[in-house]
């Protein structure tokens, strides 16, 4: 399987924008640029391989190239066949030590190929978003496991689907759930999808969402942010969720929480962010307005129910770039956005999060790989937090790179937080 520079007709072009986008996301990561210092000067990755799926556009390249200038070999591919920036994928595959294989747009077939080929490099370390690496090595190449020190995941989903394995004692290599630091959720699946949702729909339909009603499936990390900034921008935000607290913490927050049978008809946008399957199904579609705009933000494409939706149609077609409008019996249209993928990175506009935000993700990230090269040892196999201090140390750096200052405890105050015989 080629490598993408093969398959792009003007691949110096291609490099040469890559590579714009990726200085000008360089340039906005303070933390992965301290990383990169002490990387470059220590190479704690010598000698290792990095296999990486992951969404390949500009911020992912920073995380790349600074995994490459610390030592390692690096191969990488895409996690969503539509999230690749092609200019990006180029201009990584042309750097030293670095082989890219992610293409946009791509068939299933050859998105499975893409991370067989990242596979062949008989990876140590993998670095996924979604596990599907992870699962592709566990089911076909077994035989790498023993000389695989450790991976680190990136999402919720690939957490999830990650503690599903080790449940069944079959994940047989100690991989890091990067997204559960607070370094990494508090920030990303809040602030940066809600933010890269909500501007990517705007981008892709050009609408407004002042005066409309936006309804939020989910309630977790990912659909507070969402729910946040589409109330900032004068949407009515209805919230739908299945965990009674998680309910009760957003009509708390002042939004309308019912379920998505009574959301369907009163909803001018949705925004799905479950990360859980048929949240809107045909027993929804049936009830939507005409011109509902329909957005996945979770990471598969299954929380919309697009067979049912093609079964219901009677015609579809392409409303805008990105948008396909699924026409029903009585000429009432309903706007499909990025075919359900998650709408920040796979719209064609899409950019993914906010620079900043990934600076301190792929903090994590680059932290969590110099970890298991220096200690994996020390790591069962199965799922593992970041230890605590890793996560304060990314903290710390993109403090001191902001100008933040910040208190020190007090030996008094240490003794007074650690002790439980003084209540006056
Ligand atoms: P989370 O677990 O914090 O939240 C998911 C919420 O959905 C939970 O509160 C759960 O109770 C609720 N839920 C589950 N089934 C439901 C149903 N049938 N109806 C209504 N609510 C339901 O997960 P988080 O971190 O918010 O992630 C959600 C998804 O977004 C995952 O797939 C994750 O991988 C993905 N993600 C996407 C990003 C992006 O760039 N678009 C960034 C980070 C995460």
């Amino acid at each position: 399987y080629d490598s993408i520079r093969a398959r792009l007709d003007d691949p110096e072009t291609a490099i040469e924008d890559g590579h714009r986008k990726i200085e000008w996301a360089r340039e906005h990561m303070p933390i992965l640029h301290e990383l990169r210092a002490e990387f470059e000067r220590d190479q704690p990755l010598a000698g290792e391989t990095v296999g990486m799926a992951m969404h390949v556009e500009a911020k992912t390249a920073a995380l790349t190239e600074l995994l490459a200038a610390g030592g390692a070999e690096v191969a990488i591919t895409g996690c969503n066949p539509l999230s690749t920036h092609d200019d990006v994928s180029a201009a990584l595959d042309a750097q030293e030590g670095i082989t890219s294989y992610a293409e946009r747009g791509v068939d299933d077939d050859a998105y499975y190929r893409a991370i067989e080929a990242v596979i062949g490099h008989e990876p140590t370390i993998t670095v996924d978003d979604g596990m599907d690496m992870i699962a592709a090595i566990h089911q076909d190449y077994p035989d790498l496991i023993d000389t695989i020190v450790g991976g680190c995941e990136e999402t919720t989903t690939g957490v999830h689907r990650l503690r599903a394995m080790d449940e069944d004692g079959e994940l047989r290599y100690p991989v890091f759930a990067v997204n559960d630091t607070p370094m990494k959720r508090q920030f990303d699946n809040v602030h940066g999808t809600g933010e890269a949702s909500l501007a990517n729909i705007a981008m892709t339909t050009n609408l407004s969402y002042a005066g409309k009603t936006v309804v939020v499936a989910g309630y977790g990390d990912c659909g507070r942010g969402v729910a946040k900034k589409a109330k900032g921008q004068n949407a009515h935000v209805i919230v739908t969720e299945v965990d009674p607290r998680r309910a009760l913490e957003a009509h708390m927050e002042g939004y309308e929480v019912t379920n998505m049978t009574d959301a369907a008809s009163r909803g001018d946008v949705f925004i799905t962010t479950t990360g859980n399957r048929d949240i809107i199904t045909d027993d929804h579609f049936p009830e939507m307005k005409d011109g509902v705009v329909l957005a996945n933000a979770g990471h598969f494409d299954v929380e919309v129910n697009l067979d049912q939706l093609e079964e219901l149609a009677v015609e579809t077609r392409e409303a805008r770039e990105g948008v396909k409008a699924y026409e029903l019996a009585d000429g009432r249209r309903i706007n499909v956005l990025a075919e359900g993928r998650l709408v920040n990175l796979a719209s064609p506009v899409a950019l993914g999060h906010p620079v900043e935000i990934m600076d301190q993700s792929f903090g994590i990230q680059a932290v969590a790989v110099r970890e298991l090269v220096e200690n994996g040892d020390s790591y069962e196999a199965g799922v593992h937090d970041v230890p605590d201090a890793l996560d304060r140390e990314v903290a710390e750096t993109k403090l001191d790179a902001e100008g933040i200052s910040l208190d020190t405890l007090t030996d008094e105050q240490r003794e007074y937080m650690g002790s439980w015989d003084h209540g006056t």
